[in-house]
């Protein structure tokens, strides 16, 4: 490679900032620039931005709101790196409605008097449904470690939104608690949402976590032990269903809500290609799913579900993957995620209960670790277990991962595989829930803190979050595995922390782990979401690199801090070309649009008009870091 390709990412750890900071700080040597943001056109028809004249046809036309899962694929199927040439694959997660609309009647209901209130209308809601989902925008630059930009017309941009139609696939497809009265087949569904983080896999297809899905839909009433389950509850947080009765879970749409919660599967290289829900992967809040093979060639994903106590899944194809990017191999790969084996996971931890008191502090054998086995709920396409057919398993995962006795975990988010050791990692990001009066389960080995004594006062509850290190005995296709804590997150600087043994001293404050991405050192990089309002730390979220191997096992670094507001999510971690690109998620989100909080990325000036696309307000926005020198 030409230009800065090839020198690594060294970089000195920069302080913690703090939280009314509206700034992207990146370290000395490095500079920032976004590759596209909210509202950027992408398809033909799309104007130039204009925040106060949204309308649900432009959106659908332009980049999503709140962009989470993120990669940036080589642009030819098969190619070994980036080049000079991309598909830039984005999540877009969720909505802020306060923050995207003015506050005029063309989006707000107006009262008896006239008056604008804080209720959303009909065409906000439109706006809203085009701006979930995913998009796929091509990128191009000069060369290795030279900025992107995106192309505002290309064959291969895409939207993903509300409408797009999906394929269901797997066991559980066409299955009755599929059925409503628009799919009677139980095979076709309209849209996605709440897509969190994902995963690229080996075969170049990227996979899509259905996260929080129920405040959507109103509770139906066909399975109430299994919505409640699932927090699918009396009223939602959009209002949709005002719009489409699918949404509000009266006759013939009792069973809409379990057409979400799913693994999605797009493929950015074929357009016309409709993405997939695969149900062989169970059905949660799903975060996100990485894949790896194993050494015969079965695919093997692992995946976090986002609730205070639930649980970790493995999925491990039935298919082996065909080698190579010729049309029959991608085919053929594109249907290893229909049919499979799927477990949960259950740790056991090699300490005295009474040695893990919830403070954190490590017990007398120097760790948090144990062994582990993978629980089977679906094996050979049957059940396993008791009471539960295949379909019941599939489409109510969270009822039978209870029923085998699968560990409770503090909020699993990003499951991720070292490329180099096989190792897996697992971000557990916070459990305000797990407190010593709490009723659902006190510390254990592997979620050992439930409080936390900070400037002499105790906190309850695990707000900080921890890393667990999960090492397979042999292949990824083994049911057994030992584990043990990469490290347990917060403030270093007080007791109750853990950094395998690194010098607290030397370590970056970390908070709220949620999103894990590998550089090709094998460094695990770790992107924080809630270190501002959730964590004992309250500094802005940031990225930070930690090793996993060797003396410097432990020694967390922050690379960056997002604005005011922001999440840092989707980090991709690029040492050849010397670039890193993260998605700054909900920028400004305690601000409104009359009165924002964070003004990134386009910070136009106090009085100014914003030039012709630009925002006053923030947008979330991909953003590429790279070297100055
Ligand atoms: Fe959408 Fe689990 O974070
Ligand atoms: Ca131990
Ligand atoms: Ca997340
Ligand atoms: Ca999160």
């Amino acid at each position: 490679f030409p230009g800065h390709a090839g020198r690594g990412l060294a970089f000195g750890a920069i302080d913690p900032q703090p939280v009314d900071v509206d700034a992207l700080v990146v370290p000395e040597g490095y500079t920032w620039d976004p590759i596209i943001r909210w509202g950027d056109p992408i398809l033909p028809g799309a104007r130039t931005f204009d925040p106060d004249n949204q309308t649900p046809e432009q959106q659908a036309k332009q980049f999503g709101y709140n962009c989470d899962y993120l990669d940036i694929l080589p642009f030819d199927a098969g190619a070994y790196t980036r080049g000079t040439r991309g598909l830039l694959v984005s999540n877009h997660e969720y909505t802020n409605a306060a923050v995207m609309f003015p506050p005029t009647a063309k989006y707000w209901e107006t009262d008896a008097a006239g008056n604008v209130t804080t209720k959303k209308n009909a065409y906000a809601r439109a706006i809203e449904r085009a701006a979930h989902g995913m998009a796929v925008v091509e990128v191009r630059r000069p060369a290795p470690g030279k900025p992107w930009s995106y192309q505002r017309i290309s064959p291969v941009n895409r939207r993903i939104d509300m409408d797009t139609e999906f394929v269901i696939d797997g066991p559980a497809a066409g299955s009755d608690l599929l059925k409503t009265t628009a799919d009677p087949t139980g095979t076709r569904v309209l849209g996605t949402m709440n897509n969190c983080a994902g995963g690229t896999t080996p075969w170049g297809t990227v996979l899509s976590g259905e996260e929080n899905f129920n405040g959507y839909f109103v509770r139906a009433g066909a399975n109430p032990t299994a919505d409640a389950r699932y927090g699918i509850a009396a009223t939602t947080s959009y209002g949709w269903e005002a719009d489409d009765p699918r949404f509000g879970g009266g006759a013939g749409y009792e069973n809409e809500a379990n057409r979400f919660g799913w693994i999605v599967e797009l493929d950015p290289h074929d357009p016309s290609a409709p993405p997939v829900k695969h149900t062989a992967m169970g059905r949660f809040k799903h975060e996100g799913a990485n894949v790896t093979l194993s050494r015969r060639g079965h695919a093997v994903a692992y995946m976090g579900d986002d609730q205070a106590f639930d649980y970790v899944y493995k999925f491990v194809s039935s298919r082996r993957v065909a080698p190579g990017y010729s049309q029959w191999a991608r085919a053929h790969n594109k249907t290893l995620l229909s049919e499979g084996d799927l477990y949960v996971a259950k740790f056991t931890g090699d300490s005295p209960a009474a040695e893990i008191d919830g403070s954190g502090a490590v017990p007398s054998d120097g760790a948090f670790d144990g062994s582990g086995e993978w629980l089977p709920l679906v094996v050979g396409g049957a059940s396993k277990v008791a009471g539960m057919s295949v379909e019941e398993v599939l489409v109510y995962t969270r009822l039978a991962a209870d029923k085998v006795g699968a560990t409770k975990m503090d909020r699993p988010e990003d499951v991720e595989i070292s490329p180099v050791t096989g190792r897996i990692y697992v971000a557990c990001t916070n459990n305000s829930g797990r407190t010593p009066t709490n009723t659902v389960e006190g510390p254990t080995e592997p979620n050992p803190r439930n409080r936390k004594v900070v400037g002499g006062a105790t906190v309850n509850g695990n707000r900080d979050g921890h890393v667990v290190e999960i090492i397979p005995s042999g292949d990824q296709t083994s049911t057994r595995f030992t584990w043990n804590l990469l490290l347990v997150a917060g403030d270093p600087a007080v007791e109750g922390t853990y950094f395998s043994g690194y010098p607290r001293e030397r370590v970056s404050p970390i908070s709220c782990p949620d999103n894990l991405a590998f550089d090709a050192e094998g460094n695990l990089w770790i992107s924080t979401d809630g270190q501002p309002s959730s964590s004992s730390i309250a500094k802005c979220d940031g990225l930070f690199k930690v090793p996993v191997v060797g003396p410097e096992r432990g020694h967390v670094q922050q690379f960056l801090s997002v604005p005011a507001g922001a999440e840092t999510c989707g980090p991709i971690i690029d040492s050849r070309d010397g670039m890193v690109y993260v998605n700054v998620q909900h920028p400004g989100e305690d601000g409104t649009y009359a009165a924002p909080q964070s003004f990134f990325p386009d910070y136009v000036a106090d009085g100014a008009t914003p030039e012709a696309g630009d925002f006053r307000g923030p947008r979330p926005t991909v953003v590429q870091v790279y070297r100055t020198r």
